[in-house]
């Protein structure tokens, strides 16, 4: 079927530059692959208020609705960090750039989807979990100032990436053994912030973690990658907070010296009275957590027996174990595991509870990794509200 004015307009469009979800409904056509209209926060993908909260440009996950979900977060339900809008990218336009000192040759060297997809590939399970997650419990539990999207628990999701190993990719660019960092960039809009222009999301990763885990995925969950999250392409760093994991990524520079973004200077480190005063040095891996798949603030009959049910996950080792607490922290015991704790996903945890009392209450879940990293009772305060680790004490009402 011959393309229809505002298709080729469309077509045209795609073909000269990145496009958003807006100007997509804006041109009241669709590209090759159906997208719905676009949801609020500039996504692509429906935001319903009982999967998501949204903040912004950005949709948290309703923890509580993971609770029919299995180890791997379906993509209808995950987060979405933008810095702006979901951009449209066609797989026929785009192309990756790598460039830079750290390779031999001095010419940039592309390539194209079908090139990336041609050549072997891996599939790994791995976390995304934002740097802010939880953020919101510095003030609600820590009656602490922080900046940044108030996340509460849901700015994590597991899922099964499929892609080549960035190494294989930086070889065949032709990485130098002098290279020491590399700087994947996004092709979403540029971030202003403040009136100041940051320029495109990007931040450096050292070369050692780049040669290490570190994929170029295409694929989430056995299917191409979702708009919202990163298509045609993404960078998945495992185990690393989410900034990392560069989506929609256009090109990547290999540096022989040590370079620097906003991303990893003023954002994504550690500042306050606590801190060293240019800040901590960049923030790399994730943290212990728990949470429980309830309402905050859900009802519970007295007298019953409930089965609760939660996910508890740790970016430096497999987790050992989940204790919780039914009366404020005084009394604490096992939770049951129902997954093998592996690392790079999160074990879905129970545990029964018979209230006596009516009246409010606060359930506690703290968790233990191999690695002998255990949840705290407070996270020691940062200007930007990172990682916060710390046991959340999640209020119910025995009725
Ligand atoms: N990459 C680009 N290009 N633009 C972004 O806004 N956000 C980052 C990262 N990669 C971002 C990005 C942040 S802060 C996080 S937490 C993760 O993407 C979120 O990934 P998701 O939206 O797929 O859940």
């Amino acid at each position: 079927m011959p393309a229809s004015p505002d298709r080729r307009r469309l077509l045209r469009l795609l073909a000269a530059a990145p496009v958003t979800a807006s100007a997509l409904a804006a041109a009241g056509t669709a590209p090759a692959r159906a997208v719905p209209a676009p949801a609020a926060a500039g996504t692509v993908k429906p935001l319903p208020p009982e999967h998501f909260t949204v903040h912004g440009t950005n949709a948290e996950t309703v923890f509580s609705s993971l609770r029919d979900t299995g180890t791997l977060t379906p993509a209808d339900r995950f987060f979405v960090r933008n810095h702006t809008s979901t951009p449209l990218i066609g797989e026929r336009d785009w192309r990756l750039t790598v460039w830079g000192s750290g390779l031999h040759g001095s010419r940039p060297v592309e390539f194209s989807y079908d090139q990336l997809r041609s050549m072997p590939s891996v599939s790994r399970t791995a976390l995304v979990e934002c740097a802010g997650n939880a953020r919101s419990y510095f003030a609600s539990q820590q009656g602490e100032t922080v900046s940044g999207t108030p996340w509460t628990l849901g700015a994590v999701g597991a899922a099964r990436w499929r892609g080549v190993p960035l190494r294989d990719v930086l070889h065949r660019a032709g990485l130098s053994s002098t290279a020491v960092d590399i700087m994947p960039s996004g092709l979403d809009g540029e971030v202003v912030s403040g009136g100041v222009n940051l320029g495109r999301v990007r931040r450096p990763l050292p070369v050692a973690k780049a040669l290490d885990d570190v994929i170029l995925a295409y694929e989430m969950n056995g299917e191409p990658l979702p708009y919202d999250h990163g298509f045609p392409v993404r960078v998945i760093v495992p185990a690393w907070i989410g900034i990392a994991s560069v989506k929609w990524v256009g090109d990547i520079e290999v540096s022989d010296t040590p370079l620097a973004s906003p991303w990893n200077t003023q954002l994504y480190r550690l500042f306050g009275a606590a801190h060293p005063p240019g800040g901590s040095a960049p923030l790399t891996r994730q943290t212990v957590k728990s949470a429980w798949e309830l309402p905050s603030g859900a009802a519970l009959e007295a007298g019953r027996n409930h089965r609760l049910t939660g996910r508890a996950w740790s970016a430096a080792a497999p987790v050992r174990h989940v204790e919780i607490s039914t009366d404020g922290g005084v009394g604490w015991r096992r939770a049951a595991l129902h997954d093998t704790p592996r690392p790079g996903g999160w074990v879905r945890w129970s545990a029964q509870w018979c209230p006596g009392v009516t009246g409010p209450a606060r359930l506690l879940a703290r968790t233990t990794d191999t690695a002998g990293n255990t949840q705290p009772e407070r996270t020691v305060h940062n200007t930007q509200g990172y990682l916060f680790d710390a046991v959340v004490r999640h209020p119910v009402t025995v009725v």
